[in-house]
Parts: structure tokens; sequence; C-alpha cells
């Protein structure tokens, strides 16, 4: 049973860049099946009138925490030491598991409605993460964040990690990763280890790199080298890696990245937001380097809307580097979504036939879209996200018309208020 979005005015892929125009786009199963025109036998149960709107491939959110949502705006204005050390890390040891569980579905009500139909997720929670996931219907992939100097003091979390994964191998919505936090936060041998455990079971690696100067001032004090180096010499680069921030890399840190394949996903107002700087989008790009764009959690940025981070990348280089073509909306626009299916090793990110039918439409009349002009200027420039109004993850409709079909937000919002007077948050 099929879906028809009738005559959408949509941002398809055109070789590097992007083509707007309208067309009629046919969705059966979990897949897009057909672009103008309707392959044999395909049955139609749904037409979406789609003359008023906006159709773009799903915002993939390539670096969060979910469960943080409830830290939200409670650790702000702090450096970043005080923040993670100070703040947030005293925070997260009184969780209870479940927490993260209403957490997650907040955050993801937040990515719903602003146009994100996939994340990248690490945290120490997979369990409820992968239970909120089932029921919100979103893509994602899910990172058990692995901390340690020892190697052996953390199977129990890889085992974890390992159950997971095989509990959930029939839905392709999930998949999953291993997390080792970063550099400042896991010994080589460790490390080592844990690039072992993902070669040996074909999983990728999500870890943050680089995020501030301190970390580099650190790493060359300790072990005389970048953490670039560090991570690379530890193997972690031996398996498909995603490497959160790279702010602090240095031309030949950037030529290791690119040459090993690894993605790196820039924050720009988590990394702003904590004074952490920029990374050099642009000179990762010229390196090479495959650039996806991501939130960071909502104790650090301090929302979940892809949309404000795309303006915000596609601003920031132009403004640091004093060249307005730094960064088009093209390429801002690429980086929310194809770069980062790439990156994840997913079949999303772009509006194709035999793709997965993760669509995201927007009404054409918001003010903020009017006039359009430029579809793609539209969407990195002037979109809040406010003006998505349906969203459609792996074929199912789970945002219709505003309203969310999979999530009780009114009981979400209620268990978040009890959580965070419950951790004195409130
Ligand atoms: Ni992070």
């Amino acid at each position: 049973m099929g879906i028809l979005i009738k005559g959408a005015l949509a941002v398809l892929p055109d070789g590097a860049a992007h083509a707007t125009g309208r067309h009629d786009i046919y969705v059966d199963g979990t897949d897009i099946v057909g672009i103008d025109e309707a392959p044999q036998g395909f049955v139609c149960s749904q037409t979406i009138d789609a003359s008023n709107r906006l159709a773009i491939p799903g915002l993939i959110n390539a670096h969060t925490h979910t469960y943080m949502s409830m830290m939200r705006n409670v650790a702000d204005d702090l450096s970043f030491a005080d923040w993670l050390f100070g703040t947030i890390e005293p925070i997260e040891d009184r969780l209870e598991p479940e927490d993260a569980y209403w957490a997650s579905l907040l955050s993801q009500i937040e990515m719903i409605k602003s146009g994100t139909t996939c994340f990248n997720d690490m945290q120490m929670h997979i369990g409820q993460t992968t239970r909120a996931v089932r029921e919100s219907g979103m893509r994602a992939v899910i990172c058990r964040g692995l901390v340690g100097g020892e190697y052996d003091l953390d199977e129990r979390r890889i085992r974890e990690a390992l159950e997971e994964r095989d509990a959930f191998a029939n839905c392709d919505r999930l998949t999953f990763r291993l997390g080792p936090h970063a550099p400042y936060s896991c010994g080589p041998d460790y490390l080592r280890g844990v690039a072992e455990v993902a070669k040996r079971e074909g999983m990728g690696i999500h870890i943050h790199i680089a995020e501030s100067q301190t970390e580099t001032d650190n790493m060359w004090a300790d072990h005389h080298c970048t953490p670039v180096e560090y991570v690379r010499d530890a193997g972690i680069f031996d398996v498909p890696t995603i490497a959160a921030h790279c702010i602090r890399v240095s031309e030949s840190d950037r030529a290791i990245l690119a040459e090993h394949g690894v993605s790196v996903v820039t924050n720009p107002a988590s990394n702003m937001k904590l004074g952490n700087g920029f990374a050099p989008v642009p000179e990762l790009v010229e390196a090479g380097v495959n650039v996806c764009l991501g939130t960071d959690g909502a104790a650090s940025n301090n929302a979940q809307n892809m949309f404000r981070e795309m303006s915000l990348l596609a601003l920031i280089h132009k403004g640091t580097h004093d060249v307005p073509q730094c960064v088009s909306a093209d390429e801002t626009l690429a980086m929310a979504t194809r770069n980062a299916a790439r990156a994840l090793d997913l079949p999303t990110g772009s509006i194709e036939v035999g793709k997965k039918a993760d669509l995201v439409l927007l009404d054409l009349d918001a003010p903020s879209l009017t006039p359009l002009n430029n579809a793609v200027a539209a969407l990195s420039y002037s979109a809040n996200g406010s003006e998505v109004t349906d969203v459609i993850i792996d074929g199912k409709v789970v945002l219709q018309d505003r309203t969310l079909l999979t999530i009780d937000e009114e009981r979400v919002r209620h268990e978040i208020a009890r959580i965070c007077t419950r951790l004195g948050l409130a």
C-alpha cells in the first residue's frame, strides 16, 4: 500500500548540487519507488496534496545525545570544564535508566517537528533509547558510549552494546556503532580494544575528537601527539569512523582524516556556546573530508533543531573567513542530508528512487518561506523548522499536519517535569 505525495515542489539531487522542481513522489513500503511515474502495480492508499509544500529529504542529525534533553538550560555560560565536570556529569550520575527513555523521546519530538528524520546518538542507556526509537518511528544510529583507561573494565558495556544490536537485527531503522567517548577519556589500550571489537563485529565508531584547545594542549603535554594522531595510532580509523567536533585539527590532521575516510560532524551552536571555536569546515572540505552536521546534546546547544544549525554553519565560516562564498547553501544542505547518510552508511539523505522514504514537507505559505525564490537558500538561511507540516520516516507518516502520530507529547512533558523535579533542576 503506497503513498503518493502529489505535486510537491521537491529538492532533488542534481550531481553534486540540488535542483528544485514540481514532482509526484511515490512511496511504497519503506522506499521511494517512483518520481513522476508510478511503478507498475503501485496501489495508492494515501494521497497527500503537496501543491503548497516543499518536499526535502529528511535532515540527519549526525551527532547528538538524546538522553540529555532534561538538562536543557541548566548549565549555561560556563567554561567547558565547569560545564562537563562541574555540572553535567554530577547530574548524569543521578539519572535513572528510564529518565533516558523520556528524555530521548523529548529530543525526538523536537527533531521530528523540525524536520529531522534520523540521528546519530551517543549515550550510556542504549536499551532505553532503542525503546524510544522503536516507538517514535525515527531512524537512528545508536552508539554505546564507552569510557575507560583499562580495556578489561568495560566488557559489560561492550557486551550490552552487542546484545542490543543483535536484538534489533531485524529493525532496519536502527543500526549500532561503538562510541568511545573521546581521547581524553579513553586510554590508548582501551581505544585499541574497542577498535578490535569493532573490526571483529563489523561495526563503525562514533567518537568526539579535538573539541577544545585544552584537549589538544593536554594531549601534547601527555603524549606528544595531536588528538587525531592519538586516535589513529590506536587503530580506531581502521574501521569506519564518524568524529564529532574536530575543531583543533592541523593541516596534517586534516590529511590524516581524509586519508582514512573519517567523516567529521561539525556542531556550530554547541562549539560556540562552550567557547571552543569552530571546526575548520572549508579547510576540511578542501582536504577531501566528508563533513556533516549535528546539534550535539541539549545540555550544550540547547536545541535539537537542524535548521538553526544549518543557518549557523552556512554563516559562521563566511564571517570568520571574510569570504561570502564559503560553505554555500548547497553544501550546507548536503552536510545536513546526504553527507551524513554517507558517513553513517544509510540508504537515505536524498529524494531518489531506491532510497528509503525519509521525507519532510514544509508549508510554502509560511512567512519565512515567502517569497521562496531559491529553495536551497531558503532552507539554509531563512527556514527555522516551524514550517514543517508532515514527516515520513521509513515510509510511515509520523507527523501529519503538524500532529505527531507516534508519541504522546503531553505524557512526555509530564514525565520530564517529574524527572526535573526529582533531579532538583526545576
Ligand atoms: Ni557530543
